[in-house]
């Protein structure tokens, strides 16, 4: 697919569908407001009728088509809402809801009109890049598995024109525009893989993806398989690994960082690549989404190779923890006792609780290498999460205010919402085990997140650290699509490499 922006007037352009948007109107709006003229003219003055008519409403997600006299595609109208209430989330919604009602139906190529989605708040940069992403994320489909004949060939070509209104600033919105597509392009690239069925996408495949990223955008890879995880005493991966016959992984994804003396943020993923529970097996309803237990792993293989095309300041270690979670007679099993890489015991109390479990190894081999100033982690880790938070939202857990208020304000620019937990004594002393130092899970539920976060956060010391648990918003399901953004489309979101990214860039925008 090709993404970009063009100079030239959207209406003009030969496109198979022009988006639009319009604000809600007034009680005693009956004039077409002036920034929808171009559209008018180019409808044949059908826009002004169907405003009369009230067809036109402005209602947010609202959307009209018009088919053009002059038999250049169509024009595509998205109702934005109140002008007031305006951001560059609901123009990112807009942008999806406007190609997707076109999707499918012999529409190759579509461009958004910039003007009417500008306003004082939404800046021309904030409108173009959140186009982009709306665009760029609302087209995609999983079509692996599809036949082509059923899906057709889908859109090829997504544009944001400035037209006069705008042309003059093309030079200086390029590079917005060029680094919104790198990283639209990373989260489409990571959604495809995060999307794999656990019978393909095994922690030996997601190795090969690591090394294959790396081979292509400049990358320093490194592969621990299970004789290394054994030498180096990853009792946690092993464990959690054992009971299937994929081997587990650890994977390393070196990027050297664009300052030299810079600092070094590690991130680090869960990569389990299919989640039955284990000997703890979890009841059989949607079990099939736990195909999507990669997410973190996936997000953190995105978040590197945006990092290395975008070139972002920091140096930027990836730690991917793979494994898969299966009952079997070689199974980790309730009440077993672990060592980790940096010495620490682990009891396991729930085998389905083997997030953390990874993730330990993967934390304390990341302090204790790295010596990072920053450690984030992504895992798709507590069902907790989701029912706390809904699934359009990540939670945030760290004890440091500043490394909380940077991603917040990531997440404020990006539309990838987080939102923060508070970590307490409370939730270090429900994880202290009799038997170890401390337990993958308490007997009975409470404080789900934030017992899985106290628990990680055994693992990394005194690092500055913040855990993302990713549960929710990772990937939509057949119950909830309707009530997600539509850019997040069908399976996994690739939620976090939006987040991050920007926070690597270091830039709100
Ligand atoms: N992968 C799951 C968490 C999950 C649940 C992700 C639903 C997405 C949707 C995780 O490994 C898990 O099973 N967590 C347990 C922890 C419990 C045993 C302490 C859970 O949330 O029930
Ligand atoms: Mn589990
Ligand atoms: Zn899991």
């Amino acid at each position: 697919m090709k993404i970009g922006l063009e100079r030239r007037e959207a209406l003009a352009a030969g496109l198979d569908a022009v988006v639009s948007g319009v604000f809600l109107r007034g009680e005693k709006d009956n004039e077409l407001p002036p920034t929808l003229s171009k559209e008018d003219a180019a409808t044949g003055k059908q826009l002004t009728a169907a405003w009369k008519r009230k067809e036109v409403r402005g209602k947010r997600g609202e959307i009209t088509i018009f088919h053009r006299p002059d038999g250049v595609g169509r024009l595509v109208l998205v109702g934005l809402g109140p002008r007031a209430t305006y951001n560059h989330e609901i123009a990112r919604r807009a942008a999806a809801e406007g190609l997707r009602a076109v999707r499918n139906r012999g529409t190759r190529a579509v461009g958004y009109r910039l003007a009417p989605f500008v306003t004082e708040l939404v800046t021309t940069e904030a409108a173009s890049r959140a186009l982009i992403d709306g665009g760029g994320l609302g087209s995609y489909e999983f079509l692996r598995y599809r036949a082509a004949t059923e899906t057709g060939g889908g859109v090829e070509e997504i544009t944001v024109h400035l037209g006069d209104e705008f042309s003059r600033e093309e030079a200086a919105l390029r590079r917005a525009v060029d680094q919104q597509v790198t990283i639209v392009e990373t989260v489409l690239w990571t959604r495809e893989i995060a999307n794999l069925p656990a019978d393909t996408a095994t922690p030996e495949r997601l190795a090969e993806e690591a090394r294959r990223l790396a081979k292509e955008v400049g990358l320093k890879v490194t592969v621990f398989d299970e004789t290394k995880l054994a030498e180096m005493n990853c009792g946690g991966i092993l464990g959690v690994g054992n009971g299937s016959t994929h081997p587990p992984r650890m994977i390393v994804v070196e990027y050297a960082g664009g300052a030299r003396g810079g600092r070094t943020v590690a991130v680090v993923g869960k990569g389990i690549t299919f989640d039955s529970g284990g000997i703890s097996i979890k009841p059989g309803l949607a079990m099939s989404y736990m195909k999507f237990d990669k997410s973190g792993a996936c997000a953190v293989l995105g978040i590197l190779r945006a990092a290395a095309l975008l070139k972002v300041p920091p140096r930027v270690v990836g730690i991917l923890a793979c494994a898969e979670n299966l009952p079997s007679a070689t199974a980790y099993r309730p009440g077993d006792v672990i060592r980790t890489y940096n010495g620490k015991t682990i009891e396991v109390i729930n085998t389905d609780a083997e997030g953390r479990v990874v993730l330990s190894d993967a934390l304390a081999y990341a302090v204790e290498k790295f010596h990072p100033d920053e450690v984030i982690d992504l895992a798709t880790l507590t069902g907790a999460e989701v029912i706390a938070l809904g699934d359009d939202t990540a939670a945030l857990v760290t004890p440091d205010d500043r490394l909380a208020q940077g991603l917040l304000d990531a997440s404020a620019a990006t539309g990838e919402p987080l939102w923060r937990l508070p970590l307490t004594d409370y939730h270090r002393e429900l994880v202290k085990s009799e038997i170890a130092d401390v337990r993958n899970s308490t007997e009975i539920s409470v404080a789900g997140v934030l017992q899985g976060a106290a628990f990680l956060e055994a693992f990394v010391g005194k690092t500055p650290w913040a855990h993302l648990d990713i549960a929710g918003p990772a990937y939509t399901t057949l119950t909830t699509r309707k009530y997600q953004p539509a850019y997040q489309g069908a399976g996994a979101t690739a939620f976090g490499v939006r987040v991050i990214t920007r926070y690597l860039l270091g830039a709100a925008r």
